[in-house]
């Protein structure tokens, strides 16, 4: 059982309700929405991406030669561009990841030609010539529209280096850095206010400790300066996982000196390293075993805000997920050091799930970054020489866009268990909002592999009509999209959802995500 966003007293009063009425079949299940003057916002912010330098996701995926016969603008590739822009992504990461502390910017400026070349140690020990950079950058999101997010170097960079780019990027006066700047073709400031103090410092940004780390970062960025109109909101290092001493220090020592607190977490099938599990070949253990690493997430985000509250009890310091999503081996047959893996409809379920997590605890987690959004980890797009595929996580995200700077509506949900031998797990995820016209959008996942779930749900305190939705499924949750079949996995309209007197009755299909729309 799920109650989100409930005072006690209220989550207590609508439990005894629906214990009552908890069903005797299993695969019913009872929900609540709330729509009594809801108040907190869901930051479209939380729907962010994130592109590394790692294996082909800047060169190839958005970065192609400049002899591509694709249809760029410089050397981005607008295919890709196109789909994000349609997913409305409000974000994008870069450049790291832990190759954030290796990436020295000044690198990555100037003449290509002329720019210097560096060793990627992190990443397969490739050859990076710094074509794409800071300009790059800044041009694919001003033609995505979305805002950047920048990784700042801690782990060897200097904090001087780190102070420089932040007023070649921001600064509107003279300066030699804005002379720099203008004299590189970029007359205005970008204005960049995203900006994370290193990556991953207790590991390979610095194997530091959270002490040491809250040390740097106070120093760090007592130096990344505010310019006009470029109020950087500063995202310090978070904790990996379930570091929770990690945050207790954080928010000791630093406190709101820092915008937000990143956090760290990936599915791993297997819940191990060393042998991750398979991204399209698995059976329904491992399915089960993969939803349950998931489902980890609502305890991680949930027992970190905890520790958040005890400093911060107004919620004025986000936590920002910027590393989250389905890690699994790579594909057969490709560079081991690049982290390419196919995109089932178990991820997509996945993503589902996690964006729920994230909406129902909008008031804290103020934005997030899935990892990475093209051809590394849980693409939403892979891209195959002048070919490109929207994979099923893209799909999900798509559907979910209506929840961006929604008002979130607190629900309950006694869902009916998954279960697989001795295990079992809630079958059903859900979050909602109204928008400001005053739609209402359910967004709800169904992990049972087996059983489809009849939803009955009260919606207080909304008038509402219509019911329409969208649904993404398929026969089995190792579907996939291919180069050769890119419509395996694509949404399609939902018919399970009807009216009955005030309820909204919601059939809704194993290994389903359905975005409902009342009005
Ligand atoms: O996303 C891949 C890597 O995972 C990132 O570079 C790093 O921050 C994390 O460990």
């Amino acid at each position: 059982m799920m109650i989100a966003n409930l005072n006690p007293k209220k989550a207590l009063a609508l439990l005894s309700v629906t214990f009552v009425l908890q069903a005797t079949a299993q695969n019913n299940a009872q929900l609540v929405i709330n729509g009594l003057a809801p108040k907190t916002t869901i930051s479209r912010n939380i729907y962010g991406h994130f592109a590394e330098h790692l294996g082909r996701c800047i060169y190839d995926g958005f970065w192609v030669s400049d002899t591509s016969s694709l249809q760029k603008k410089d050397r981005i590739r607008l295919d890709v561009v196109e789909a994000l822009k349609k997913i409305k992504v409000p974000n994008l990461r870069w450049p790291g990841g832990c190759f954030a502390d290796e990436y020295h910017w000044r690198d990555g400026i100037g003449t290509r030609s002329e720019r210097p070349k560096m060793v990627n140690t992190n990443w397969g020990n490739v050859t990076e010539d710094n074509s794409f950079g800071t300009h790059e950058f800044l041009e694919l999101c001003s033609l995505i529209g979305c805002e950047p997010y920048i990784s700042g170097n801690v782990g060897s960079g200097t904090v001087e280096e780190m102070s420089k780019w932040i007023e070649y990027l921001n600064f509107d006066g003279l300066s030699p850095l804005s002379t720099l700047r203008k004299e590189n073709g970029r007359e205005k400031p970008w204005n960049v206010t995203f900006f994370g103090i290193g990556n991953e410092s207790w590991g390979c940004g610095g194997n530091m400790t959270p002490e040491f780390y809250s040390d740097q970062f106070r120093r760090y960025s007592t130096y990344a300066r505010n310019y006009p109109n470029a109020k950087l909101k500063r995202i310090a290092t978070g904790p990996n996982s379930g570091d929770y001493n990690w945050t207790e220090v954080l928010m000791k020592n630093v406190g709101n000196r820092m915008w937000g607190l990143s956090l760290h977490y990936y599915t791993i099938p297997s819940g191990s390293w060393n042998a991750k599990g398979s991204a399209i070949q698995f059976d329904e253990k491992e399915y089960f075993a993969t939803m349950k690493n998931c489902m980890k997430m609502e305890e991680l985000v949930t027992r970190h805000s905890t520790v958040m509250d005890k400093y911060d009890p107004e919620r004025k310091v986000a936590l920002v997920v910027d590393e989250w999503g389905i890690w699994t081996d790579v594909e057969k047959g490709t560079n081991p050091a690049f982290l390419y893996q196919q995109n089932s409809l178990r991820d997509a379920l996945i993503a589902g799930i996690n964006l729920n997590i994230f909406n129902n605890h909008a008031e804290r987690v103020k934005a997030a970054n899935l990892a990475q959004v093209v051809n590394v980890l849980q693409s939403i797009v892979l891209t195959r020489g002048n070919d490109m595929l929207l994979t099923p996580t893209y799909h999900v995200f798509d559907m979910y866009k209506v929840h961006q700077d929604a008002k979130l509506l607190p629900i309950q949900i006694n869902s009916p268990d998954y279960v697989v031998g001795d295990q079992k797990l809630a079958a059903v995820n859900v979050s909602a909002s109204q928008d400001s016209t005053g739609a209402v959008h359910i967004s709800l996942v169904n992990m049972d592999a087996n059983n489809s779930v009849t939803i009955r749900t009260a919606i207080n305190n909304i008038n509402w009509k219509t019911v329409e939705g969208q649904m993404l499924t398929s026969a089995k949750f190792t579907d996939i999209n291919t180069f050769e079949n890119k419509n395996v996995v694509v949404p399609t309209v939902f018919k399970g959802a009807k009216k009955e007197g005030n309820d909204l009755v919601i059939v809704l299909p194993k290994l389903s995500v359905v975005v409902l729309e009342l009005k």
